[in-house]
């Protein structure tokens, strides 16, 4: 080795040794006879002091050494004078008074500063990402990601679970994304599809006996990117025989709170978590992944509503929508200006996502004070006491009232929590607010293919007891899924699966696949159903998002080393990127490109 201690790592008991230290520099200060280098490895940085007088040579070297360059440096280890302690890193009470320093490489000078958390234009960061993962926190994130993916393999081996390998050269396992294509070569015309996720594999590894499987595995789904979204991620993939959802709830359940209490110093809002039917999150969040760090619930108002004089109420309430009030805690005590505001900043959102309005009324922050806002007047006094008694409104508090058609109302509603959560910075940074999402719907209406659309995938099971239902209400039948929830993000999906082949074709059939088709992507799933599948269910929790819930991160790119961008690019290396002529026509394509969308 170049090095017999790492820089981060000695203390006052190493005082008096001689050491050799291997590392960056992060900082220096030249103050004439004596350099001072703060030496930098994986584990933290050292002070490092070299003398003029006593060491010529290395201080004549130490002075040319600008940041980033790679040093060795040897030297004993001495206690800093009394009152030079340096409190903010671990190595402060001590520095090293270098003998010789050796050049191990030069270095540019680097596009961003590696020794601060300066904001730093994320493609100017990605360009440079090897720079970028040498800063503080990128370190701190991956080795964050290393630890949970270490704690998840070592607690399901305790559990019995088996790591097994799935194939990334496969055909099409479609989660609701567009695939990735890889073209044959030997066989010319066709093409492997990259899974999406392994979830036909892990199911077949049911069928074939292995009770329980994990893999840490690696997706790939062509779709629209977004901070909590990459065109390839990982996922905790897994699977198990005989099980019913009881028992995949409370395994990934007990696995997450040990991983937040072990890992992390976040406080987890519940335990156990809540567990919630999709009607009633969609009912009281607008989403089915709601955020509750904070409340913001939306309290059905249709009885009250529909007596008041306002047309707009009671014409929503005789359709058959509901009307609907979000109380903004303390959002009245503001001047009447500032309110009108307030309230046209909240109108604007609801409107982007096809609400039509957004009725306000304001408590008066004193007991007999006037009840005011945009809708007041059409409320009796004693309508108004009933609304405020529904919603346990209190003086100075906003009611947001809504009135809508669902799923228009549920948008309304998850863009004024999101967004009220954030003015009124109501989502502690710390917590972690994990909850189950159940008792999805098994199907969707897809208005624009005409046809029933699997809400989770293909292979999940309905409800045994809404099974009757599948010919004559599809959309009446529950589905057997189950999503994790995280401080308003999807964290893990799952189901108990179809194990029998009449009712997978069934589905099949429902959501429009004809039989020719379905024997042709999934005719192994049918055949091996007939083989004796055992029941089965199991999950996949995002460990991008999970790992980002944990850092505190704004977005998964922050925890994969080296991800894409939002237009799914790689900046470092350039990809995607074309390709010689010659591959091309080994693999029997050619491109139909129009001249303008030309690759530049
Ligand atoms: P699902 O599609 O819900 O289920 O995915 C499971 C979890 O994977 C994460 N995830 C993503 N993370 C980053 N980028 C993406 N593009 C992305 N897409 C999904 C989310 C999500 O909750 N085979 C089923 C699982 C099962 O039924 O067992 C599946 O893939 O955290």
């Amino acid at each position: 080795m170049l090095k017999t201690h790492h820089c981060g790592s000695l203390r006052q008991e190493h005082v008096g040794q001689q050491v050799t230290v291997a590392g960056w520099v992060h900082n220096w200060r030249d103050q004439g006879g004596l350099v001072f280098l703060d030496l930098r490895d994986r584990s933290g940085v050292l002070q490092v002091a070299i003398d003029r007088e006593k060491q010529p040579e290395a201080h004549a070297l130490a002075t040319q050494a600008r940041s980033e360059w790679v040093l060795q440096i040897v030297g004993t280890v001495v206690r800093r004078p009394a009152g030079m302690e340096n409190p903010n890193i671990a190595t402060g009470e001590v520095e090293l008074h270098a003998s010789a320093v050796s050049v191990l490489n030069r270095a540019k000078t680097p596009p961003f500063y590696i020794n601060r958390d300066d904001r730093v234009e994320e493609s100017l960061r990605l360009r440079y990402r090897y720079l970028d993962l040498r800063r503080e926190r990128m370190q701190r994130n991956l080795i964050l990601r290393h630890r949970v993916i270490k704690f998840i393999r070592d607690f399901l081996d305790a559990e019995g679970f088996l790591e097994i390998e799935t194939p990334i050269l496969f055909k099409t396992t479609p989660e609701g994304a567009r695939d990735y294509l890889v073209p044959s070569r030997v066989h010319p015309g066709k093409f492997y599809a990259l899974p999406q996720s392994p979830q036909q594999l892990k199911q077949l590894l049911m069928v074939a006996g292995y009770e329980r499987y994990f893999q840490i595995a690696r997706c790939f789904r062509d779709e629209d990117q977004r901070g909590d979204r990459q065109p390839e991620f990982t996922q905790l993939d897994m699977e198990m025989s005989f099980v019913e959802r009881e028992d995949v709830l409370q395994l990934i359940e007990r696995m997450m709170i040990e991983i937040v209490e072990t890992l992390t110093d976040r406080q987890l809002l519940a335990k156990p978590f809540p567990r919630l039917t999709y009607q009633e999150v969609m009912e009281r969040f607008g989403s089915d992944k709601p955020d509750l760090r904070y409340d913001l619930a939306a309290i059905d108002v249709s009885e009250i509503a529909t007596q008041s004089d306002f047309a707009v109420f009671k014409d929503a309430v005789t359709a058959g929508n509901p009307v609907k009030a979000i109380r903004v805690p303390g959002a009245g005590n503001q001047s009447g200006g500032q309110l009108r505001k307030f309230h046209s900043a909240y109108e604007e959102r609801v409107r982007a996502v096809g609400g039509k309005g957004l009725g306000y009324l304001v408590l008066p922050a004193e007991a007999g004070g006037e009840v005011k806002g945009s809708v007041a007047k059409f409320f009796s006094p004693e309508l108004q006491a009933l609304l405020f008694e529904a919603t346990q409104a209190q003086p100075g508090d906003v009611l947001f009232l809504l009135a809508e058609a669902r799923p228009v109302i549920y948008g309304m509603i998850d863009v004024l929590r999101r967004s009220l959560a954030e003015e009124f910075n109501l989502a502690d940074p710390n917590t972690m607010a994990f909850c189950w999402t159940l008792d999805f719907p098994l199907m969707e209406w897809n208005p624009d293919e005409n046809r029933w659309d699997p809400s989770h995938h293909l292979f999940t099971a309905p409800v045994p007891e809404d099974e009757h239902l599948l010919d004559s209400a599809p959309g009446q039948v529950r589905g057997q899924q189950y999503d994790l929830v995280c401080n308003g993000y999807e964290v893990a999906g799952g189901s108990i699966r179809i194990h029998r082949q009449e009712l997978q074709e069934k589905i099949f059939g429902l959501i429009g696949l004809d039989m020719v088709d379905a024997k042709e992507r999934f005719g192994h799933m049918l055949e091996a159903f007939t083989y004796g599948a055992p029941p089965h269910g199991g999950i996949a929790p995002g460990i991008d998002r999970l790992v980002m819930l944990l850092a505190g991160e704004p977005n998964i790119r922050e925890v994969i080393a080296f991800p894409k961008s939002q237009m799914a690019i790689d900046l470092m290396v350039s990809a995607p990127s074309e390709v010689y002529p010659e591959q091309l026509e080994e693999l029997s394509i050619q491109l139909a490109l129009a001249d303008e969308a030309e690759p530049e």
